[in-house]
């Protein structure tokens, strides 16, 4: 498991880095930014922070939609709407920073991504009481219920904006070295069936129900939307995975494809983060992308 520091100070990198570095993260790679390079202005981190204070219903997870220009996750019933106001600005600009780094750090992307959502996280990860599947303390890969992605993959960029603590995570080996430990070698590569077969077997035995029915998903989507289950209700996995502990420092930013990095988030306190979702054609070794190693794996085309 390979965590590449970059100090602020190498950036922007010569030509030809960013292709290595698209590399490094489609091969599993976290990459680690000591500091980050999308700071807050130091007002609207105050008012982020300030939010652990009140118990107003702006203290829990907030998304925001950039396409969209939505914030949700807020009770504008109740919540003062010149806060709201405020944090949707806040987001807006910490997505549209975000973006900016990104073209130019991931030149080889830019164009083939569709940003997705950003989030704020004011809560405290340690002890949270979640249902197992939405709990993030176990390791898990990511996949969105309601958002299918047809292949493409899930990136994701956070800054640990605390003052002081370290947000935990414990992560694992990536999806391609892992998933053939639960799919079965015998599924015949047909192309009819041997998908949703490799699906049952993975989940028979383990207590996972049927698939969720979704017109708009793939039977990609619909394996990864069971990988992540499976990991978070596998108890033996959890215990006896390789893991690797990371503990990101107060001020620093790091990004990873989370849909093949298990990862889990242990203690933590107040951070932001924005998803892209990266095309498969604009994948710089697609040979290693999820969709490949499963497409291999079950001899038929999944999107
Ligand atoms: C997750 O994607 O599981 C959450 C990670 C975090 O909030 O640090
Ligand atoms: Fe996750």
């Amino acid at each position: 498991m390979k965590l590449i520091e970059i100090p602020l100070a190498t950036l922007p990198a010569g030509a030809g880095q960013a292709r290595e570095w698209c590399a490094a993260l489609e091969a599993g790679a976290i990459l680690f930014f000591p500091q980050t390079p999308v700071p807050l202005a130091a007002n609207d981190l105050q008012f982020l922070l300030g939010q652990q204070q009140t118990d107003s219903s702006l203290h829990k997870n907030i998304a925001y939609k950039p396409l969209a220009d939505k914030l949700s996750g807020v009770d504008t019933k109740t919540a003062d709407a010149a806060a709201v106001a405020r944090l949707q600005a806040i987001m807006r600009s910490y997505s549209k920073s975000v973006v900016e780094f990104l073209k130019g750090f991931l030149e080889p992307y830019h164009g083939g991504w569709q940003l997705d959502y950003a989030s704020f996280r004011p809560q405290e990860e340690q002890g949270r009481d979640l249902p197992l599947r939405r709990r993030n303390d176990l390791l898990h890969t990511d996949a969105f219920p309601t958002r299918p992605t047809h292949g493409a993959r899930i990136l994701r960029f956070f800054n640990n904006i605390h003052p002081e603590r370290t947000r935990d995570w414990v992560v694992g080996d990536p999806f391609r070295e892992i998933v053939g430990q639960f799919a079965p070698r015998q599924i015949a590569p047909q192309v009819d069936g041997a998908f949703t077969r490799l699906a049952k077997t993975l989940g028979s035995g383990i207590g996972l129900g049927a698939a969720v029915p979704s017109l708009k998903r793939t039977p990609y989507d619909d394996f990864m939307m069971r990988f992540h289950n499976f990991l978070k209700e596998n108890a033996e996995f959890q215990k006896d995975c390789a893991k690797y502990s990371f503990n990101f420092p107060a001020g620093s930013s790091w990004m990873v494809y989370t849909d093949t990095v298990p990862h889990a988030v242990l203690t933590g306190q107040y951070a932001l983060e924005q998803t892209l979702l990266v095309q498969h054609e604009a994948l710089v070794t697609p040979e290693t992308s999820p969709l490949n190693v499963l497409e291999g794996l079950a001899g038929a085309r999944l999107v």
